[in-house]
């Protein structure tokens, strides 16, 4: 265990709260998860206080707290969305104001809930006046959401909304024309499947279906993947 502190001393000296090797197909294999049940425990809490120490960019000046992220570690599904919100910089959890009872509601419909799949979002902080996040931003906090990927290693990535979308799969291609298409992760083998933020589609009601559609489609590309 002292070996294992001392480790984790030098990883955070350097930045890096976890390694992973890759596999020959380019799948990552987390060292992680070879070991100790209580290790990946301690890794992801590495990580969680990490993030919650972030001072990478001009958001934690602002921020009430960080938003980790919420849900199983070990989730087939990830959903990614843009940026915590008023109510979810107050409450330390994503997805918690009208939108995210609509995500609650649409995971719903395809047998999910917010307990059995990680939810995350491309920052950790609030944006003031919930504006829409900035490259900068975006960059310093890409590497922590890549660490999640690597630890949960969902089956799927739902992205949630164009930031999300367009920031996961480094593109500008508008939502609308990413959604019912399967993408990967940059550098990954996981499927990304891209839908409409549920903040949209509480302004534009007549497009749930949509979003259910996408739902669907996403679980038809998991079915796909546990073949
Ligand atoms: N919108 C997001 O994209 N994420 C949240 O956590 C809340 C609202």
């Amino acid at each position: 265990m002292e070996a294992e502190v001392r480790r984790q001393t030098y990883l955070k000296a350097l930045e890096i709260d976890f390694y992973l090797l890759r596999g020959q197909n380019g799948v990552a294999e987390s060292n992680i998860a070879s070991e100790s049940e209580s290790f990946s425990a301690d890794t992801w809490d590495v990580l969680r206080g990490s993030i919650a120490e972030c001072t990478r960019c001009a958001l934690h000046q602002t921020r009430t707290q960080t938003v980790f992220g919420v849900g199983d570690p070990t989730a087939d599904w990830m959903i990614i969305g843009e940026a915590p919100g008023q109510e979810e910089d107050r409450r330390g959890e994503p997805f918690v104001g009208r939108a995210g009872k609509l995500l609650d509601q649409m995971l719903r419909s395809v047998g999910l809930d917010r307990e059995s799949v990680f939810i995350a979002n491309i920052l950790k902080c609030r944006p003031p006046n919930n504006r829409d996040p900035i490259q900068e931003e975006a960059s310093a906090c890409r590497n922590y959401l890549e660490q999640q990927i690597d630890f949960v290693r969902p089956k799927i990535i739902l992205a949630v909304g164009r930031v999300a979308a367009q920031q996961l799969l480094l593109t500008d291609t508008p939502v609308g024309r990413m959604r019912g298409k399967k993408y990967c992760m940059p550098d990954r083998e996981i499927p990304v499947v891209v839908t409409y933020h549920p903040a949209y589609l509480l302004r534009s009601p007549t497009q749930k279906r949509k979003g259910w559609e996408d739902l669907l489609f996403a679980r038809k590309i998991l079915r796909e993947v546990e073949l």
